[in-house]
């Protein structure tokens, strides 16, 4: 979701923002902005993309070793140049930039506009620099306490970063729900939405928790302090982020690079918690509540999007090795219907991003009801990964593509190695049976190589298909979530309308649909219900529906009954959802290149969805 970036040193400041503006591209935006501070503010603001702006201002001034930078994306009023970021307050003395919402702007706005206030946009944004200009002229305080009072005032969720004319070597960020990172470099700082626009200029880095303000000046270094005044000392983390991971490394597009990252990702992921010689399986992150997870009475995974069809996938090997009951909750059902959780519950939160602000409810939510709550997240320092009691990274990389691919494999992957660890220590799996299954997922890496190998075939079926209106996607068991997992991808970034379904479910509705037009993707894996599935395939190629089947390599039934196959190589079947899901992403990935669609930046979506 929108971007945040802010520096203020010795360098000119504008190509760090607009850089650090294309790294957050990524996050999904339909405007962009940017403020510059010299012997006055120059603020620079419009629709479109970063590359719109850069245009815009291609004549412009764009001086000064101070500044902020913004891509919008809009939640109150819609994408045009005036509710673009920064926005300035009346004497054009403070440009503010945010990231969030602010739940009472109404009433602040009705306040400021009976004072005489004149808003230049429809945001809930710009009641916030007023304010800031408001208080610090009727309470006669200096700015920094202004901006600390103003938040005070605020509900809702915000990242900001705040500049004013006075004081030409500062800058203010604060953050509450929406993530924010400082990055400490020599005589010289950067405020950004994440790591991506920091990495080539400093590793050293520090996360701002809610409700912090951070006061950087040049002369008086940092210093942070919550919006009730308590002071804190900043403590420096190092960013785990390398340059090389931000870019594209010859692939057309990231969404792509991230697809073929997959065994890698997978292996980084069991690095140094499995060992197939040793037999151990073993996740340092949880060690500590292992003892306590063992002890539930039941695990609840709560996600979003793609993360959540981790989470089905979990449900179904947790409830296989552990013989724990899993109830799987997307993260905003679950925040506002009052669930039964209590002490003794173990709520196991996923998120790519770690930002997700419905999963940080969600957990927020369990931890009030005293549940322990165990994360999975993929960046590092990230606010999910900071409000849980403990967790594991997915050490899948930055995943930049809005389509989710690595992340998900790479979460299935933690999911696996977690309950492994957790069966081997309740004795619910026999020592044969845990064998098998760790030499199956150290193959894993290889088999994809494998899989990745067929991706001219599966070009030539997303050819034949890419004018299609409709794709059903079917799979039953562990391939029931690789379904929605492959009908989510088809339909974020080819906009072709997707439903994924437990095969056996069809016959109650969606079968209605299929007619000679009907794509029907089915996941038809040889172990599990497979004889069932094959009956679902006979039913629709009696009704004439196009079958794309992914199978077993050297499977020859559904081969005879399907109009394409796409073979995986031979796994454990809880393990099929890390192989049967990469041809569905690439298959997605050519249709929508073949559609002309924007693969890495779907309209409309965020990468992080950091709003409610
Ligand atoms: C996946 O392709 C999506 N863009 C989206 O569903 C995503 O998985 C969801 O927003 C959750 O994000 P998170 O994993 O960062 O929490
Ligand atoms: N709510 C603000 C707006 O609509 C900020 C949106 C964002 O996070 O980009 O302008």
């Amino acid at each position: 979701m929108c971007g945040i970036v802010a520096y203020v040193g010795q360098k000119d400041a504008y190509p760090i923002l607009i850089n650090g503006l294309r790294r957050l591209e990524y996050r999904g935006y339909d405007s962009a902005g940017v403020a510059l501070l010299t012997d006055q503010i120059n603020l620079y603001k419009c629709r479109g993309k970063v590359a719109d702006l850069e245009e815009y201002i291609a004549d412009k001034n764009t001086g000064g070793t101070i500044g902020i930078a913004h891509t919008r994306w809009a939640t109150h009023g819609e994408p045009n140049d005036e509710n673009a970021h920064p926005h300035f307050s009346r004497d054009r003395d403070i440009a503010l930039i945010h990231n969030g919402i602010i739940e009472n702007y109404a009433v602040l706005k009705k306040e400021l506009v009976s004072r005489g206030y004149v808003f230049q946009s429809n945001t809930d944004t710009e009641v916030l620099v007023h304010l800031i200009e408001d208080i610090r002229e009727n309470e006669n305080v200096e700015l920094d306490e202004a901006v600390r009072i103003a938040l005070t005032q605020v509900e809702g969720t915000y990242a900001i970063v705040v500049i004013s004319k006075n004081h030409p070597d500062s800058l203010i960020a604060a953050r509450n729900g929406s993530p924010l990172v400082i990055g400490v470099g020599e005589g010289e700082y950067y405020v950004a939405s994440d790591g991506a626009p920091l990495v080539e200029y400093t590793k050293n880095v520090i996360y701002l928790d809610n409700e912090d303000i951070a006061y950087i000046s040049l002369k008086d270094d940092i210093k942070i302090k919550s919006i009730n005044n308590i002071e804190r000392t900043p403590y420096i983390d190092q960013l785990e982020m390398s340059i090389t991971q931000l870019e594209k490394g010859g692939f057309e597009h990231f969404m792509l690079k991230e697809i073929y990252e997959q065994p890698k990702s997978i292996a980084d992921s069991m690095r140094g918690r499995l060992n197939v010689a040793k037999e151990i399986v073993s996740l340092g992150g949880i060690i500590e509540y292992e003892e306590k997870m063992l002890n539930a009475p039941r695990f609840t995974m709560v996600a979003c999007g793609t993360s959540w069809h981790a989470c089905l996938v979990g449900e179904y090997i947790f409830e296989e090795l552990v013989r724990i009951p899993v109830e799987v909750e997307y993260a905003s059902e679950f925040r506002y219907r009052n669930p039964i959780i209590n002490e003794k519950d173990i709520v196991i939160a996923i998120s790519q991003s770690g930002e997700t602000a419905d999963t940080l409810a969600a957990i927020g939510l369990a931890k009030e009801n005293g549940a322990t709550v165990i994360g999975i997240c993929n960046v590092v320092g990230s606010s999910i990964a900071r409000a849980t009691h403990a967790g594991s990274y997915t050490h899948a990389g930055p995943e930049i593509g809005v389509a989710s691919t690595k992340a998900f494999t790479a979460q299935v992957t933690l999911l696996l190695l977690m309950a492994l660890s957790l069966a081997k220590k309740k004795g619910t799996i026999s020592r044969s049976r845990y064998h098998e299954i760790i030499i199956a997922l150290e193959n894993i890496p290889r088999q994809i190589e494998e899989v990745l190998s067929h991706e001219k075939l599966i070009k030539e079926i997303a050819d034949r298909f890419s004018d299609a209106k409709n794709f059903l996607y079917l799979g039953r068991g562990y391939n029931f979530p690789v379904a929605l997992e492959g009908a989510l991808k088809l339909k974020e970034i080819s906009y072709i309308h997707a439903e994924g379904y437990p095969a056996a479910e069809m016959k109650h509705g969606p079968i209605a649909l299929i007619d000679e037009e009907m794509p029907v993707v089915v996941i038809a894996t040889n172990k599990g219900t497979y004889d069932k599935v094959v009956s679902n395939i006979q039913e629709v190629k009696a009704r004439k529906g196009k079958i794309i089947a992914i199978v077993t390599k050297g499977d020859e039934t559904v081969k005879s009954l399907a109009d394409y196959v796409i073979e995986i190589p031979e796994t454990e079947e809880m393990l099929v959802p890390l192989l049967a899901t990469v041809p569905l992403q690439l298959l997605s990935y050519h249709i929508a290149l073949n559609r002309g669609c924007n693969v890495d930046q779907p309209r409309n979506l965020a990468k992080s969805v950091t709003v409610e």
